[in-house]
């Protein structure tokens, strides 16, 4: 994958606090630390990744490298160090939260427990919540290209396991959209909605409008991936506004995915100005040469003024998975920011 030259470089985001809430935790995966846990576990990796960059050239492609490079993570230290690693990065860059997406079927496929995946992630996330103070949290997802019963298994998973491990507040749906209708996933969050868990359901990336009119009304998830694809039907963008349903909308990803084929095709401003509550995302931040701050850059070079950044900030907090103490704490950092900046968030 060559560099991302849509996305502006110059502002490094960091200016004003910033917050994520859709990456996955295996396409957050750095090829040094892939090429690196090869070597220590004898796996080969050849072809996927060539001078320091993954290699593919469409989303199934895309899709098959990602599968290929989350087999290197071996054991539940390897994946604490991939969570730390991550959030350690993140925070550095100026995020003060961040939620990724855990795939029990990564794990199944490189012959790991479940509970050991997510014992190794959770110790990842407090070593780097204890040195940076970064929140995270993390949501279960099911892949659905895998089928109804993988990712029905993934949110009995997702269920059992939240009752025990309180980083774990949310369960979600990504893989390939083209596969699968929403109905057929209708099992799976209705018993992540009865565990409690938060939902969010990946669609209209790589699918149309009617694929997110369908995923809201079906599986009612209070946030959707992407979502960018609603632009084509404005009444499913009215919808979106007026039930308040937050779009977890990765730029960078787009664009690299040819989703569209510019900065100035894609959608994010004129989502904003029908009223969508917008948050900025990396997706999967080494496949697609971003990372959070390139997004928020992103956002800049798009016309978004500071007080509108944090105002992204705000509705990601606004919409995380948290527990209301956790959310007024992180609200009350960004007040902070915000008369530090002279600049009050404005919605987004
Ligand atoms: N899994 C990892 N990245 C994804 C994406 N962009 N869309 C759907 N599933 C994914
Ligand atoms: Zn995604």
């Amino acid at each position: 994958m060559a560099a991302n030259p849509a996305l502006a470089r110059a502002g490094r985001g960091g200016e004003v606090p910033m917050a994520e809430l859709h990456c996955h935790i295996e396409g957050a995966a750095r090829p040094a630390l892939v090429l690196e846990l090869a070597g220590k576990h004898g796996i080969d990796v050849g072809g996927i990744i060539r001078d320091g960059a993954y290699v593919w050239h469409d989303f199934t492609s895309f899709l098959a490298v990602y599968d290929r490079a989350s087999l290197v993570f071996r054991d539940a230290a390897d994946y604490a160090r991939l969570a730390e690693d991550h959030l350690t990065v993140l925070a550095r860059s100026g995020a003060v939260y961040a939620e990724f997406f855990i795939s029990p079927d990564h794990a199944a496929g490189a012959g790991m427990p479940g509970k050991a995946y997510l014992a190794g992630l959770a110790d990842g996330v407090r070593r780097a919540t204890s040195t940076t103070g970064i929140e995270a949290r993390m949501i279960v997802v099911g892949v659905r290209h895998l089928g109804a019963d993988r990712v029905e298994a993934a949110a009995r998973f997702a269920a059992a396991n939240a009752v025990h491990e309180p980083l774990l507040t949310g369960f979600g749906l990504a893989g390939d959209e083209r596969i699968e209708r929403p109905q057929d996933f209708a099992r799976a969050f209705d018993i992540a909605r009865d565990a409690g868990l938060g939902l969010t359901a990946h669609a209209g990336e790589f699918d149309g409008a009617e694929n997110v009119r369908e995923t809201a009304r079906i599986l009612k998830p209070s946030r959707i991936g992407h979502g960018v694809r609603a632009i084509e039907a404005p009444d499913v963008v009215r919808m979106l506004a007026d039930k308040g349903i937050v779009l977890e909308i990765c730029p960078g990803s787009n664009l690299a995915l040819g989703v569209y084929p510019d900065a100035a095709s894609h959608p994010l401003r004129r989502l904003v100005e029908a009223g969508c509550r917008v948050t900025l995302n990396a997706d999967d931040p080494p496949f697609f040469d971003t990372d959070l701050a390139a997004e928020y850059d992103f956002a800049a070079a798009a016309g978004f003024g500071p007080g509108e950044r944090l105002g992204f900030t705000r509705n990601a907090i606004e919409a995380a998975f948290v527990d209301g103490a956790t959310r007024q704490h992180l609200l009350d950092r960004l007040v902070v920011s915000a008369i530090a900046l002279g600049a009050p968030p404005s919605s987004g």
